[in-house]
């Protein structure tokens, strides 16, 4: 897609980090934009923020993780600004544990959100993205949907699945209606708030958050490390224009951190020689391995 001016762009999780630097590339490329997001307070500030800054956008409180309200967000679009030509499906939270002792409702959220989130946004947008003559779906997964480190299990189901459906979707595009094209992104740590998830989570309690148990030395200790490194990742705005820049050249592969591509490879070639998986992040190391 070489024309951005003009057109239309639907972001989910727009209120922070990496959603919100799409809405703002976007706006910067004097695109119109659907900002959607599940907290509403921080949704309103960032509507407010983008209108100031000469921003068409129309803000609409939505969860990823019901069919019905990303097909309100798609409405908006058509009925606010007569068309779709770009969807970000990018809402996402995160957490984990121990594979075998995560709770079934954290299982569910992460799922809900980060894999039936982008299944919704792909199912609702990419008819009317079609219906407005063409344009791109970009679907946030993580280096998580392309390795398989540990303490996130649920987050690399997801982003696993994530990725395989927008190959899927990309090859059957391709095949049918070109003028659509996919990118998949797959950043490394970014500055946001991705790590502080639980505030969205249905039944949050801010006094809970604070008695996490971490009584696994190794998981706290992951959970730090996760926490310095988002603190030191990259802007969001950085990977804002990576995005910008895969639409406009219809790239697939949206990769932000060409430092982590040996995991991806090491991973494949374990697979391939039938050695047992490992993990060659730094500092992931559970206790008792
Ligand atoms: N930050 C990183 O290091 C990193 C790395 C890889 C992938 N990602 C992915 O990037 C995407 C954006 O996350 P971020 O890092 O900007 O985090 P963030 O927490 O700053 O932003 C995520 C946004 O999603 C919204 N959201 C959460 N649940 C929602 C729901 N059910 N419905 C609608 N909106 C919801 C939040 O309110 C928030 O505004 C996520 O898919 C995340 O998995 C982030």
């Amino acid at each position: 897609m070489e024309q951005f001016e003009g057109k239309v762009a639907a972001v989910t999780g727009a209120a922070s980090g990496i959603g919100r630097a799409l809405a703002d590339a976007f706006v910067a490329l004097g695109m119109k934009v659907v900002l959607a997001d599940v907290e509403t307070t921080a949704l309103e500030t960032a509507a407010t923020e983008l209108r100031a800054a000469g921003g068409d956008v129309f803000a609409v409180t939505a969860d990823v993780a019901e069919a019905a309200e990303v097909d309100r967000v798609g409405t908006a679009a058509m009925d606010v600004f007569g068309g779709l030509h770009v969807a970000c499906n990018n809402a996402g939270v995160s957490g984990g544990g121990l594979t075998w002792e995560i709770d079934l409702e954290t299982w569910r959220w992460i799922l809900d959100v980060d894999l039936w989130g982008v299944i919704h946004g792909v199912r609702t947008f990419t008819p009317l993205i079609i219906a407005s003559g063409g344009g791109h779906v970009v679907n946030t997964a993580s280096m998580a949907g392309l390795t398989s480190n540990p303490g996130m299990a649920p987050y690399n189901v997801a982003k696993h699945g994530v990725v395989t459906l927008s190959e899927t979707m990309s090859i059957e595009l391709q095949m049918t209606h070109p003028e659509v094209g996919v990118s998949v992104l797959c950043p490394g740590w970014v500055r946001t708030q991705i790590n502080r998830s639980e505030r969205n989570r249905p039944g949050f309690d801010p006094a809970v958050e604070e008695q996490v148990d971490e009584s696994e030395e190794g998981l706290a200790a992951l959970r730090k490390l996760v926490d310095t490194s988002i603190a030191e990742g990259l802007q969001p705005a950085h990977v804002a224009n990576l995005v910008v820049e895969a639409i406009r050249e219809n790239r697939f592969w949206v990769l932000t951190h060409p430092e982590w591509q040996g995991m991806v490879r090491d991973r494949v070639e374990r697979m391939l020689t039938g050695e047992s998986p490992w993990s060659a992040l730094p500092g992931t190391e559970l206790s008792g391995n």
